[in-house]
């Protein structure tokens, strides 16, 4: 083990900062012009460091913005003003939620900090309980509660949409526990808020799922044998992740709903595993391509507890690339592994090959030979050879990698990757930007201060200042 540095990742951030110029190194490509938005957890304890304990998905949300323009880069960041915000401040405990024990259960509580996209043309911020947050792109300042126009109903849902590139709408499901449990698949479309139901999925084994799959005709919801008692949904004083229980003998079962008329084929079913991320699926001749960042259990959940993250001991997380392959006249779905290394928080060229045959996927790694208990690498897999490319600086911490398209790009690759890494060596964070076919480095672009650890953003050419 090594000593550690990617700790202040998960200490808190309270300085909040408006169009701060970063002070750059290298050359940023003067085409990238536009915004990235970031999500995530900024606040763990209380201020003395000592009485909160919360889980890495429940820390208070907050918003990053990078702002590129010529060349040059300007930082913004905000918490979001949420009901769990006010609540965690003033009781000076967090909300029970995810996996945060100990405080109280609020009622819509809607710390959504997840990922960033946009709905009805609003710039929102999404967890997976069903409150969604509007926030100002420009200020970072939180609007409102945003609430879609219908009355589809769920208590959970995923923080991954899909942007359909075939129908340009929005697709996701709730999970709506009842007397008949059901995944209630629907669209939306891009200036709209009102949903449309696909199909409404029965399953007497609810699962925790966070993200699914999407091809051209297909949408997949991955069951995972990590299932909920929904009896216990309501109980106070139980965080969400303690209704969970692991049943490998269930297996993991793929769901995979026609979009066009709504018809749910036959489930396909595969050895037990977990994962969060789907990272792209395309259609075969006869079947489905499903990539996943898989898991061999559910043990990774409850390890995300920052007291055990920012522990001495850490177990080794490995999380395989695999390739699982559903043929549609066979019960039964097989795996092969696409890379030696651990990867997750994937990314792809996702405007031109979502749902689509592809080639490259990214993500953050431990590195095999230099473990630590967060991901020290970034690296890209080329899916087809099975080669794997890396980027490490010793003491430094990635977090998800976006890819950028230089414009009029036509080969797969041919752009950037934005990670935000945390530099444990000197304590603070900057914005790594890397050329995405060679994975050499480019420039960056410091940050004063450390951003802890987040989830996900999204890029837009747009400039919002
Ligand atoms: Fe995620």
């Amino acid at each position: 083990m090594s000593e550690q540095f990617f700790k202040l990742g998960f200490s808190n951030l309270d300085k909040e900062l408006s169009a701060v110029p970063l002070k750059t190194k290298g050359q940023i490509p003067t085409w990238l012009n536009g915004t990235l938005f970031r999500n995530g957890p900024a606040k763990f304890t209380a201020n003395d460091n000592s009485s909160w304990h919360t889980h890495w998905f429940d820390g208070l949300a907050m918003l990053h913005k990078f702002s590129f323009y010529e060349g040059n880069v300007l930082y913004s960041n905000r918490y979001l003003r949420s009901n769990a915000y006010y609540s965690t401040l003033e009781n000076g405990q967090f909300n029970i939620g995810f996996g945060s024990k100990g405080g109280t259960k609020i009622k819509n509580a809607n710390n959504t900090n997840i990922n960033v996209t946009i709905l009805d043309d609003r710039f929102v911020a999404l967890a997976e309980s069903p409150a969604i947050i509007e926030f100002n792109p420009v200020n970072l300042e939180t609007v409102e509660v945003f609430n879609f126009d219908d009355s589809l109903g769920g208590q959970l849902t995923t923080a991954h949409p899909h942007y359909d590139l075939q129908t340009k709408r929005y697709i996701n499901f709730t999970t709506e526990f009842g007397q008949a449990h059901q995944y209630h698949l629907y669209s939306v479309a891009a200036h709209r808020r009102k949903r449309e139901l696909i199909a409404s999925v029965p399953t007497d084994r609810p699962a925790y799922m966070h993200s699914f799959a999407n091809t051209e005709n297909y949408a997949i919801i991955t069951e995972f044998p990590l299932v909920i008692d929904p009896r216990d949904m309501g109980n106070e004083h139980k965080a969400l992740i303690e209704n969970f229980t692991w049943k490998p003998d269930q297996g993991t079962l793929f769901r995979v709903v026609r979009k066009s008329d709504g018809v749910i084929l036959k489930s396909f079913e595969a050895e037990a595993f977990f994962s969060f991320h789907h990272v792209n699926a395309f259609e075969i001749n006869g079947g489905l391509i499903l990539d996943i960042c898989a898991l061999e259990d559910d043990r990774t959940v409850n390890h995300l507890q920052v007291s055990n993250l920012k522990g001495e001991t850490g177990e080794p997380i490995f999380v395989q690339l695999r390739r699982y392959t559903v043929k549609f006249n066979s019960q039964n779905v097989s795996y092969e592994v696409l890379s030696p290394e651990s990867i997750d928080l994937p990314t792809i060229h996702y405007s031109r090959y979502s749902g689509r045959s592809y080639r490259y996927m990214y993500g953050i790694s431990t590195n095999r030979h230099h473990y630590e208990n967060y991901p020290n690498q970034l690296v890209k897999a080329d899916v087809q050879k099975g080669t794997t490319t890396i980027w490490r600086q010793d003491g430094c911490y990635p977090g998800e990698a976006l890819f950028v398209q230089r414009p009029n790009a036509t080969n797969e690759d041919d752009g950037v990757i934005l990670s935000v890494i945390m530099d444990g060596h000197n304590s603070h964070s900057f914005l790594l930007v890397l050329d995405a076919q060679t994975f050499e480095e480019l420039g960056r672009a410091d940050v004063v201060n450390h951003i802890p650890f987040g989830f996900h953003g999204m890029f837009t050419g747009e400039q919002y200042m």
